[in-house]
Parts: C-alpha cells; structure tokens; sequence
C-alpha cells in the first residue's frame, strides 16, 4: 500500500486531484457585496471540508462598507489569511487565559498571514482599494454571526 492510501484513511475521505488555473479564473459574488470571490477548486476537491478563495475588491466597489460589516464571529473550525496584494485592517478581541479579552488592531500586507481562531470576535476595518487576500476555512461553508457591541 502506497503512503497516498494509508494517509487517505486516517483522513475518511478522499481528497481528488484538482488544478485551477489564473487564466481561467471565474469571479463570483459572495458573504460581502464589496467584494469579488475567486473559488480555487478546493470546496470540490476536499468534498467541501475545505474552502480556499481570492477575495479582492469588486470594480467600483466601495471598500469603507466594510464598516458596516460590525463586530462578528465566523462558526468554522479552521480560519486563515495570507494577503497578496494591498492591505486590510481588522480589530480582534483576543481571549486572555483570566477570562477577559483584550483588543488589538492589526493591519495585514502583502506576505502577512493570520489564524483567525473559531469563533473570534473581530471587525474588518478598513482596506485598500486593490486588496487581494487568500482565505482558507475549514469547513468550506459555515455560519457568520453578528455580535451587538
Ligand atoms: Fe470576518
């Protein structure tokens, strides 16, 4: 038995071969009306336990909405970022091991990366009108919900 097989098993389910490529790129609509989506084939290849996309700013699209976004929580187990092109600022509230929680402003370039643990409380602030960031959830759909401040 090859190590592809072994490894297959402990996951459950199979993940299948698959390739997107930039030149056929397809832009869709998403969770925010600002943006555009690029699907990277990960949702059909992983039978939807994992999601990886492109999000960028539509053209003529309005980036200062994201205040309107408010303070809310993504129910997923795995959350990440990596930004490629542009910048975009978040505010988290980050639990302390006493209980409370602490607020930190961070703002994301070209080459940075963030884990956004389930259920973290956050706020997308502000961003750049040429934003591009890679997301990566698992699983590919889950629940957003808003937190009154
Ligand atoms: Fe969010």
């Amino acid at each position: 038995m090859d190590v592809q097989s072994d490894h297959n098993k402990t996951q459950g389910e199979q993940t299948t071969f698959s390739t997107n490529y930039d030149q056929d790129a397809v832009w869709e609509n998403g969770l925010r009306d600002f943006f555009e989506y690029r699907d990277l084939g990960v949702v059909e290849a992983t039978g939807g336990r994992v999601k990886a996309h492109i999000l960028r700013v539509r053209d003529g699209g309005d980036p200062s909405d994201l205040h309107a976004t408010g303070l809310h929580v993504h129910k997923l187990d795995f959350q990440m970022i990596y930004i490629l092109k542009g910048w975009i600022k978040f505010i988290y509230e980050i639990p302390e091991k006493s209980g409370k929680t602490r607020k930190e402003e961070h703002t994301f370039g070209p080459g940075d990366c963030c884990v956004q643990p389930p259920e973290i409380v956050h706020n997308e602030l502000k961003c750049s009108d040429d934003l591009e960031l890679l997301e990566i959830t698992s699983p590919a759909k889950y629940k957003t919900a808003a937190i009154s401040s």
